[in-house]
C-alpha cells in the first residue's frame, strides 16, 4: 500500500519566530491525520524546526540542494550539510526553480543522483505551463520531465522518490486543477513508469498533487484513486488550513 502524504512547501516565508509558532500550532492541531507529514521550512530554519518536530512524526524537508558534496557556490547548501542536522528529505525541481533559477532537466538528474547517493527522500516536482495544456501539449511536457530528470535511476531507488505533480498554472493562483484533470495526469504518469519500469514500482510511488489545494477542495483531489496526497504552499502556512488538509485524506 503506496504511502498517503501532506508536505507543506512553505517557500520563502516565516522567520524564526513565526516557524517555531507555525510548528507549535501544528503539533496540537494536527490530530491523527492517515497521512504522512511533511514541513519544508527556508534553509535558514531547518535545524530549529528538525529539533522542535523530533519527538513527533512530522518529517522536515528542505526545498532544494546543490548537487556538489561542497565548494565555490556561493549560496548554495549540500546534501550532506542537510543530513548533518537531521534534514533526510528534499524538494526538488519545484517549478519556481526550474522558471526563476533555470533549472534544466539535466541539473535536475545530477540533484537526484546527489539526493539517491545521500540516501535522501526526494519529492521530485514537475507539471505543464498552460500554454501547454492549451495546446494539448501537457502529457508530453510531463512525460519529458520525468524522463530526462528522473528516469535514470534504478528500480531500486524508487523506494527514495515521491512524485509531485504540479500544474504551473494552478500554483499560487487559485486555480486548482479539477479532481477529474489531476487524476487524468496522475493515471497517466503511473502507466508512464509502469511501462519504463515496472508495475510494483508503478503501483507503490506515491503521487502528489500540487497547485491551489486549499481546505475546501482537498477531499474531492485526494478521494481520487491515483491521488495519494498533496503538495501545499499558501494552505500550509496557517496551521488551521494545513491540518484541515491533511485530515482530508
Ligand atoms: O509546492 C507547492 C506549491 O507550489 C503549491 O502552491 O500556493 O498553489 O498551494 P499553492
Amino acid at each position: 500500500m503506496r504511502k498517503k502524504i501532506v508536505a507543506g512547501n512553505w517557500k520563502m516565508n516565516k522567520n524564526l519566530a513565526e516557524t517555531e509558532t507555525l510548528l507549535s500550532e501544528l503539533k496540537s492541531k494536527l490530530g491523527e491525520t492517515s497521512a504522512d507529514i511533511i514541513v519544508a521550512p527556508t534553509f535558514v530554519n531547518l535545524y530549529n524546526a528538525s529539533q522542535a518536530l523530533k519527538d513527533t512524526t512530522i518529517d522536515v524537508a528542505a526545498q532544494n540542494m546543490h548537487q556538489a558534496e561542497n565548494g565555490a557556490f556561493t549560496g548554495e547548501i549540500a546534501a550532506g550539510m542537510l543530513k548533518n542536522i537531521g534534514i533526510n528529505t528534499v524538494i526538488l525541481g519545484h517549478s519556481e526553480r526550474r522558471a526563476y533559477f533555470g533549472e534544466t532537466d539535466e541539473l535536475l538528474a545530477g540533484k537526484v543522483d546527489t539526493a539517491i547517493k545521500h540516501s535522501m527522500r526526494i519529492i521530485f516536482c514537475f507539471g505543464e505551463e498552460l500554454e501547454d495544456r492549451k495546446s494539448g501539449n501537457h502529457f508530453a511536457v510531463v512525460e519529458s520531465q520525468l524522463k530526462n530528470g528522473l528516469f535514470h535511476i534504478t528500480a531500486e531507488n524508487w523506494k527514495n522518490v515521491v512524485l509531485a505533480y504540479e500544474p504551473v498554472w494552478a500554483i499560487g493562483t487559485g486555480e486548482t486543477a479539477s479532481p477529474e484533470q489531476a487524476q487524468e495526469m496522475h493515471a497517466f504518469i503511473r502507466t508512464t513508469i509502469a511501462k519504463a519500469f515496472n508495475n510494483d514500482i508503478a503501483d507503490q510511488v506515491s503521487i502528489l498533487y500540487g497547485g491551489s489545494v486549499k481546505p475546501n477542495n482537498a477531499e474531492e483531489i485526494f478521494a481520487k484513486e491515483d491521488v495519494d496526497g498533496g503538495l501545499i504552499g499558501g494552505a500550509s502556512l496557517d496551521a488551521e488550513s494545513f491540518s484541515a488538509i491533511a485530515n482530508a485524506i
